[in-house]
């Protein structure tokens, strides 16, 4: 049972991996044993700075699905940062329009109204509707003065999907740079890499992909790979592995997306814990995760339907997450009442977010909906 790699006590029912997953106990032992080393930092040698970087690109890009291309992997602190470097690398003009989706999340929208205010722009918001998919918003949004199109690849309030292959061929006919936020999509589903190249793509660490706080992941197209970084460290220039050398200051950089990452990426307690959590995610495999958070989402929806709730349409929603809508808005103070009863979902707006991992099992589920039918009165 893979809920034993786990520590959550049998009286909880997480659903809740959309919001934080809960860290496995190889994570939590990387991140023990690394806060022990650091005690006697005269036992880090150059290679710390450098060797587990590299792992954790090779995994990332490896979870991607191009696992030769280390190269493109920046390790950055938040989603936030990884917008903020494909912000400083798009160009924008007066009159230029950024697309995002209704409700989209803040880190992805708040950096593009900034930019969108400084160069004259505007942002567009495509509204949700039920009877077209957000890939269809997108693509009628999709105009001549269109010039980013920043978008997830799941949305965050109700695991609804992009279809990032249909947005993509359309941005690039327009001219449009492609800005992805895949935090709600990586780890848990594959990423249709090969049939769009996004220009930047940003994942934070600690919901699907199961490793900490403050780590995230951005990817930069191999023609983004040469642009300015938003800070200048010394680690993303050329040679810095040399620590006597390092004010022989050079204006060349580390080669691919290394002149994105963060200062001090080489975080001596995340990056092991991020490592040790990619590599169970690659061990289990990307394709195992999302079949089986498929048949728990698919269970899920069924007893909702059969409640009179109305989940996320299975044509429309990833395999690992999904919104229950509620008629007539879910009663004030819903999620605490739950959490009340050790049960943890999230609200988002009208819909309940309810988003499983492989911790949880039928007994979940039942729970769950035990606990929503008494608190609905249902019961
Ligand atoms: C879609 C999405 N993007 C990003 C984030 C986190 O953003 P940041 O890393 O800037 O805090 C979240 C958190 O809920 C999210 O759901």
């Amino acid at each position: 049972m893979n809920s034993e790699l786990f520590d959550i006590p049998a009286d909880v029912t997480y659903l809740n991996c959309a919001y934080m997953s809960p860290q496995l106990r190889q994570v939590t032992e990387a991140g023990r044993a690394a806060v022990d080393r650091l005690q006697h930092p005269w036992e880090l040698d150059v290679e710390d700075f450098f060797v587990p970087a590299e792992r954790l690109r090779g995994l990332f890009a490896t979870l991607l699905g191009r696992p030769d291309d280390a190269d493109g992997v920046a390790i950055i602190p938040a989603v936030s940062y990884g917008v903020a470097v494909a912000v400083a690398n798009v160009e924008l003009s007066a009159g230029d329009e950024i697309i995002v989706l209704a409700d989209q999340f803040p880190s992805h929208v708040y950096a593009w109204r900034e930019a969108a205010k400084a160069a004259g722009g505007r942002v567009v918001t495509v509204p949700r509707r039920d009877d077209r998919t957000w890939a269809e918003g997108v693509v009628e949004a999709i105009g001549p003065r269109t010039a980013v199109v920043a978008v997830p690849h799941v949305h965050w309030t109700d695991g609804s999907v992009v279809d990032l292959v249909e947005v993509g061929e359309a941005a690039r006919q327009a001219g449009a740079a492609v800005v992805v936020d895949a935090t709600q999509s990586l780890g848990a589903m594959p990423f249709p890499i090969a049939g769009l190249e996004p220009d930047f793509l940003v994942a934070a660490a600690y919901k699907w992909l199961l490793g900490p706080y403050s780590l995230a992941f951005l990817w930069a197209a191999p023609h983004r790979r040469a642009g300015t970084p938003i800070e200048h460290g010394w680690i993303v220039r050329e040679g810095a592995e040399d620590f006597s050398r390092l004010v022989e200051y050079t204006d060349r950089f580390q080669p691919g997306a290394r002149r994105f990452d963060v200062g001090e990426r080489s975080n001596f307690v995340l990056v092991p814990m991020a490592i040790a959590a990619l590599e169970q995610l690659l061990e289990w495999g990307v394709d195992y995760v999302a079949a089986t958070l498929e048949g728990t989402t698919a269970h899920i929806a069924r007893l909702a339907a059969e409640r009179g709730l109305q989940p996320t349409p299975a044509d429309r929603r990833a395999c690992h997450m999904l919104g229950l809508r509620v008629p007539g808005g879910p009663p004030d103070g819903l999620a605490g009442e739950l959490a009340s009863e050790k049960v943890y979902v999230s609200v988002r707006g009208d819909s309940i977010r309810v988003s499983p991992h492989l911790y949880n099992d039928v007994g979940d589920v039942e729970r769950f909906f035990s606990v929503l039918d008494r608190l609905l009165g249902r019961r």
